[in-house]
């Protein structure tokens, strides 16, 4: 997408903006830590000129964030962090390129407010004082910032800087469709995880620039030409992924029933007692075959796609879920109980105890916006639960 976006216009007259907040906090700072390094590979090899580096980075700490630099020549930016430039050639406040015999300065500004718990040991600056400083001292054309702040602040921090062209707001949820402007610059925004680019064209006239844009185009896998060389980092990174996961369900232990619950996931066996005709059918519908599709995609061990595929598992009120394919493999697939609740009690008791009966709501968990966008309860209860 982004080659034919340069493509049309030349790659002597584009430049490429990835507005940060890439990498994802998710405890496991080994599995973390690779995810960024690939990334940010994959960022270089995409073609980025500048990253603004946002909160999900900071997070990481600029020592890493340096780190990652040593194999991406993107330059990383944030006007408004103290001595950034010691870590790192490529962690740099502001990026000034020639392109079509302008000169265009890039910066990235954050709001302090935003890292102040998380952040004691990165001391950040007055995000006005720092644009003002870089547009004064810095020999330019076309000035562009991007944002790390909410639409509030970013206005009254705009309001005080003039001069600049164009403004990315990198926290503003959505994308733009309209164009708006603020102290004379173009505003845009694209935060709908990464399912957009959006491209801005400025063109010389009278002195000035015409603006066109903001164009969004949607990133749907099918319609775009995979990138080949993206694609291998994706699959070595896969390949090492499985290797961790694998690693790691091997030293996970069965937990015990919490000891004041009893009601807890006993597996389609025992429903099969007395629901044998339920379970039959119910084997013939793909939620019977969920684990398979994680199992062809090299997944079956990856704690952030078994939840969908898999019964009762992270449900820590109820004892006997899916903890790993060695430990529990009876709890594969979505079962009877993922949808009607834990059935020990039942199954022991039924006359006494019911199960509970699903709806529609226990789908949504599941069939979300991103793993099923068309679900529609009415037509697939047609197509069969069981
Ligand atoms: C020992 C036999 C037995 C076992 C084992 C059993 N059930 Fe049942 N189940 C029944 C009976 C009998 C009924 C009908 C009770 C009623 O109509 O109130 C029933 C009803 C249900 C209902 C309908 C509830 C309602 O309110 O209409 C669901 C759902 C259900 N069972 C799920 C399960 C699941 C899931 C399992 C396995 C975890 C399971 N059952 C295991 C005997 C059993
Ligand atoms: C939020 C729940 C959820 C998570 C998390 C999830 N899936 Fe799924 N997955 C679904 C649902 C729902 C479907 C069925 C959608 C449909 O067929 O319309 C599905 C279907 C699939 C399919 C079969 C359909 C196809 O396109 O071939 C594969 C393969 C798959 N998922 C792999 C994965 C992998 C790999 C991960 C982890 C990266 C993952 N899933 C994480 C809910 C989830
Ligand atoms: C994907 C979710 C899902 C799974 C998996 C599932 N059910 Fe159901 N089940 C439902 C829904 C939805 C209903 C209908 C509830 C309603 O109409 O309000 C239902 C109804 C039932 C009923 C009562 C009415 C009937 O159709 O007989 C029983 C009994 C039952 N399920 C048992 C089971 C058993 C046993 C299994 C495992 C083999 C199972 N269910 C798997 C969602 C599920
Ligand atoms: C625990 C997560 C989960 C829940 C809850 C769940 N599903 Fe699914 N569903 C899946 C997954 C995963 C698949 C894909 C299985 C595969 O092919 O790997 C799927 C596939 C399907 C399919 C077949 C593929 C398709 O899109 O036609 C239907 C139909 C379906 N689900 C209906 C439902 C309905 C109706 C409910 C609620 C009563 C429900 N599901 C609840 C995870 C879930």
């Amino acid at each position: 997408m982004t080659d034919r976006l340069i493509a049309e216009a030349g790659r002597e007259n584009t430049i490429v903006i990835n507005t940060g907040d890439n990498l994802f906090q998710t405890g496991e700072l080994e599995l973390e830590h690779k995810k960024a390094e690939v990334i940010f590979k994959a960022l270089d090899r995409i073609g980025i000129d500048f990253v603004g580096l946002g909160e999900q980075e900071f997070i990481f700490g600029v020592p890493l964030i340096g780190n990652l630099t040593k194999n991406s020549q993107v330059h990383l930016g944030c006007a408004n962090v103290k001595d950034i430039r010691r870590v790192s050639p490529y962690l740099v406040p502001y990026l000034r390129l020639d392109k079509g015999m302008k000169q265009v300065l890039i910066s990235s500004v954050i709001d302090p407010q935003v890292l102040k718990s998380t952040h004691e040991k990165i001391a950040f600056t007055d995000p006005v004082t720092a644009l003002k400083r870089i547009k004064k001292t810095i020999s330019h054309d076309i000035f562009i910032v991007i944002c790390h702040a909410d639409a509030v602040s970013a206005e009254k921090w705009l309001t005080q800087v003039s001069g600049i062209d164009l403004v990315i707001l990198a926290r503003q949820p959505g994308v733009s469709e309209k164009k708006l402007e603020i102290n004379g610059a173009i505003v845009a925004f694209n935060n709908d995880r990464g399912q957009f680019v959006s491209h801005v064209d400025l063109v010389p006239k009278d002195g000035r620039y015409a603006v066109s844009g903001p164009h969004n185009t949607g990133l749907q896998a099918k319609t775009i030409a995979e990138d080949r060389s993206v694609a291998k980092l994706i699959e070595e990174y896969e390949v090492w992924s499985r290797e961790y996961h694998y690693a790691k369900s091997k030293n996970q232990h069965l937990a015990k029933a919490p000891p004041d619950i009893e009601n807890i996931y006993v597996g389609k066996d025992r429903c099969m007692e007395c629901h044998e005709e339920t379970v039959v059918s119910w084997a013939k519908t793909a939620h019977a075959r969920a684990l398979d599709s994680l199992i062809r995609k090299g997944k079956e061990y990856d704690p952030q796609c078994l939840p969908c595929h898999v019964t009762g598992m992270n449900d820590k009120s109820h004892g006997g879920g899916f903890i790993s394919l060695n430990l529990t493999p009876h709890m594969v697939n979505v079962q009877c109980e993922q949808c009607h609740g834990p059935g020990g009690l039942h199954a022991q008791d039924p006359e006494n105890v019911s199960a509970r009966l699903s709806g529609k709501q226990t789908c949504l968990s599941c069939h979300t916006k991103d793993t099923d966008p068309g679900f529609s309860y009415q037509k697939k209860q047609n197509t069969g639960i069981h």
